[in-house]
Order: C-alpha cells, then structure tokens, then sequence
C-alpha cells in the first residue's frame, strides 16, 4: 500500500522541525540523505524520523550554543557517525548560521566517510570534515569542545566518553547502542554477594543488567571526571530500545566521591568495562584491580 504523503511544502515543514537551517539547502541535504522523499516530500517514515531529529536537535543544540559562546572556533566531534547525519544537521542548524566552528565525523567504514567527505564538498560544508577510523584513535586536535555519539556500537560509546574527557570537552553527549561486553564478564564472573548475583542469574537479566550497569559505569566515571550529567529519554524513539541520553557538562576538574561509588559498584558487580579500562582514575586514585578470572 502507497504510505500517505504530506503535501504541506516541505520547506515550511523543514522549517517547522528544523528552526536555524535554510530551508532550500536543508531541504536538498535531507532527500541525498534519505530523510526526505526524492521529491522533497514528507511521508509518514520520513516525517517521523525527522521529528526524532529535531527532538535530539533540541537536547544537543545548546550544548553546542554553549561552545559557540564562549570559544572563537568550537569543535565539535560525532563519533561513529555512520552517514553523518546527526553532524550535517547539527552543522546545517548550528555551525552554518554562526559562520564559524568545526565538525569532525569520525566513522570506521571508508566508504561511509568517503561519501560524508564527497556530500560535505558537494554541499559547500567546508567547516566539516570527515575523519576515517576508530574513535579511540582517530587524530583529533588536543582540545575539542562537544563530543557526540549517536548509537556507537557497544563499547564505541566508551570510547566517545574516553575521547571527550581526555580531550577536555566541555559537552559529552551520548545515544548508546546495544552492549554485549558487561553481560558476558557477568556471565563469567558477576557478583559475589548472592543477592546481587540473583539479578543475573538468567542470560534475559544478564543482557538487561549488563546494558544498565555499563551506562550507570559511564555516568560515574563522567562525573567522576567533573562532569554534570543528566540522563533522559529521548522521546519520540520509543520504538528502539536504543532511547537514554547521556548528557554531560564539565563543570569542574574531578570528582572523588563520584570515583569511589564508580570504583564500588564495578567491584561488587565484579566487571571491568571498557570505560574503566581506558580511562585513568579521576583525581590521580590508584585505578582498580580488574577482577580475577580465578574468582
Ligand atoms: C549504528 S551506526 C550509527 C550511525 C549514526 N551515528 C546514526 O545514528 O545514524 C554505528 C556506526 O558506528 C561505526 N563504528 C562502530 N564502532 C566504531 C569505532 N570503534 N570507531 C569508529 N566508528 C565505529 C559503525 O561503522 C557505524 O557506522
């Protein structure tokens, strides 16, 4: 069946969902993108993704407005970017209209960075630029301001949280995505207390556990590195289980207490997430002992 489409000029529309961008330039982005319908139409799929667009517009443009302010030339990094929408919209609605401040898209796949490389000449974004490999390694200036990661596979997400603090971030905000590393250190090993082991004692509870524990992990070691963080739902995408932000705002150099509950929790769920891994310990602490296969 043909799916209804919105008839409403689609430039009134993009106007509507996306306050800051052109109209005309927005409007061609989004149909190469796919946003959009080749002819510029919004049809149910189309209107609903890009709603859930605007609403993460919403959460992440003034962490971006905040860069803007108070530094000349803003940086701000998406990490696994895929087709780098999220960093063309952020550009389009935030980076364009102030005329100054860099993206840089960090993607692994080549093809997809040769095509955000080939869009970004083709739409005269020449403050983005497309940076080829893996987040923890990929070269990056040594002070970046906002870090984004949208839907980072499993610990790729760590490694943006990793790449924000070092680099000193002001702003780091994640999507995560599905996460499998925790729940197989707490099938392996988990919890020595009975009670606690009782919440992963099945694989469903594993997974569900698992997933939770790694992004309470990454919100404690964001404040524990000065970080305010906050946590919320990104509504609008309640078809993905893939729907928490993690939104953080350096505040101040390093947090004690938040590294102790951090260093606590990962010791009685006994797992050591990449996060905790990577990251030194905030406040110069000695970093926890990774537990011991042997039990
Ligand atoms: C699920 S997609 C999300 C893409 C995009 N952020 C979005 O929301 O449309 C995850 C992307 O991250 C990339 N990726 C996964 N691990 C990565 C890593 N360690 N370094 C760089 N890119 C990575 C994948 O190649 C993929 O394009």
């Amino acid at each position: 069946m043909r799916k209804k489409v919105d008839r409403r000029l689609a430039g009134e529309v993009l106007a509507e969902l996306l306050p800051g961008a052109a109209p005309e330039a927005t409007e061609l982005l989004l149909k190469d993108l796919h946003l959009l319908t080749r002819d510029g139409d919004l049809n149910a799929d189309a209107r609903r993704k890009l709603k859930q667009i605007r609403h993460l517009l919403q959460l992440l443009g003034p962490a971006v407005d905040d860069a803007l302010a108070r530094h000349a030339d803003p940086i701000v990094v998406d990490c696994g970017a895929g087709k780098s929408y999220l960093g063309f919209l952020l550009y389009l609605t935030r980076l364009a209209p102030a005329g100054r401040g860099r993206l840089l898209s960090i993607e692994a796949r080549p093809e997809l960075v040769a095509a955000t490389a080939e869009r970004a000449a083709r739409f005269g974004c020449d403050r983005l630029a497309a940076v080829g490999g893996a987040i923890a390694h990929a070269p990056l200036p040594e002070r970046v301001h906002v870090v984004t990661a949208l839907h980072a596979c499993d610990t790729a997400t760590d490694e943006a949280v990793a790449r924000a603090v070092t680099a000193g971030a002001d702003w780091g905000a994640v999507v995560p995505c599905c996460q499998a590393e925790v729940a197989r250190q707490l099938a392996e090993r988990g919890p020595r207390e009975p009670a606690l082991a009782a919440l992963c004692a099945h694989p469903w509870h594993r997974r569900e556990l698992g997933s939770h524990l790694t992004n309470v992990v990454r919100a404690l070691a964001l404040e524990a590195h000065g970080y305010q963080v906050t946590v919320t739902e990104l509504t609008g995408w309640e078809h993905s289980l893939k729907n928490e932000l993690i939104l953080a705002r350096r505040v101040k150099r390093f947090d004690r207490a938040a590294q102790g509950r951090l260093d606590e929790l990962v010791d009685r769920f006994g797992v050591a997430p990449a996060l905790v891994r990577t990251l030194p310990p905030a406040s110069g602490a000695v970093p926890p002992a990774p537990p011991d296969p042997s039990g």
